[in-house]
């Protein structure tokens, strides 16, 4: 991608007539997301917005948030990013709002279109997320669903290239545990960075099948096994997140723990993967859960710095979604 101070990368509609939702990685094209990586690397190294040609180039824009499930990054992470640009940011609260009193998502989306220039959606439903875009006329941004959180890997990809190199068709990297939202996105983040992508997952807990089948054709690389030792080997990454996601607590959490008890990221584990390899987790942690204090606090972990990615990576969509 060419350094230019306006964001317009390849792949983005002419006339900007139609809005540049950010929904799922399988649903923005590879140019499109390794040019919001540049952005994101240039206006971290920048540490201030001049990498887009101007000190506050969301100026006068707001980013309405609207969750329906907890957060503390995503939330932070955008309201820091939008206020860094120059911008500004209001939060909805979905149970105060009359999205909680029935309201529908698309008569939601129509009016906010009206007075906010972009929209942050966190919910549980795909098809709230893909209701709330289809009537929106102003970006929509996924702050995670129950099946994807594609603004995390943003961030995961950053960090992995900034301690792998920015070519990561060489590297592996191990998922061990649940095959949940996040494990799903990194199937799609394969499929448009290149990396082989190892599943250890219990039979039960599976990534869908459908999702892999698409990253597959796509031409990604993902190896599924149940063996959690054996996909760890040699690996460049390993990562994971927790047993019980949001909205999993109506699930049998007991059973959930039996499962993936063998799943647990320990140093026995770390030691199969490559001497250099680092250990990622989008957090929050359940400490002596899914990992262990001396992994997650050890030298090879990178959770903070993928941590503080969140922000760095939100810059670089908000300025695409936003064209600045
Ligand atoms: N990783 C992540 O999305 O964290 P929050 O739930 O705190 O936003
Ligand atoms: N899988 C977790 C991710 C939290 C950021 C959840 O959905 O709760």
């Amino acid at each position: 991608m060419t350094m230019t101070p306006s964001f317009q990368p390849a792949g983005a509609p002419p006339g900007g007539t139609s809005p540049r939702h950010f929904l799922d990685l399988d649903q923005v094209e590879t140019g499109t997301l390794t040019g919001i990586l540049d952005l994101s690397r240039r206006l971290k190294a920048a540490g201030n917005a001049n990498a887009l040609g101007q000190a506050r180039p969301l100026e006068g824009r707001v980013l309405a948030l609207i969750f329906e499930k907890n957060s503390t990054r995503t939330r932070v992470s955008f309201e820091v990013a939008m206020r860094q640009l120059g911008g500004d940011v209001l939060m909805l609260d979905a149970s105060q709002s009359q999205i909680d009193r029935g309201e529908t998502l698309a008569d939601t989306a129509r009016v906010l279109s009206r007075y906010v220039d972009a929209i942050m959606f966190r919910t549980k439903e795909p098809e709230r997320l893909a209701e709330l875009a289809a009537h929106a006329t102003v970006p929509v941004i996924n702050g995670l669903t129950n099946v994807a959180h594609p603004c995390q890997l943003m961030a995961d990809v950053l960090t992995l290239q900034e301690r792998k190199g920015s070519d990561l068709s060489r590297r592996v990297v191990t998922w061990s545990g649940d095959g949940n939202n996040v494990a799903t996105s990194w199937v799609k983040a394969a499929a448009r960075f290149g990396f082989e992508l190892r599943l250890a997952c219990p039979e039960e807990l599976r990534v869908d099948p459908e999702v892999i089948g698409w990253a597959r054709t796509s031409g990604a690389r993902v190896v599924e096994g149940v063996d959690p030792e054996m996909l760890v080997d040699g690996a460049d990454c390993v990562v994971t997140d927790a047993w019980v996601s949001m909205g999993d607590e109506e699930q049998e959490v007991a059973n959930r723990h039996n499962l993936l008890r063998r799943y647990q990221v320990n140093e026995a584990l770390m030691a199969r993967a490559a001497p250099d390899a680092v250990f990622m987790h989008c957090l929050p942690a359940h400490r002596g859960e899914e990992v262990t204090d001396a992994v997650i606090d050890g030298s090879q972990s990178a959770v903070w710095d993928e941590a503080e990615n969140r922000l760095h990576a939100q810059k670089g969509i908000l300025a695409w979604c936003l064209g600045a």
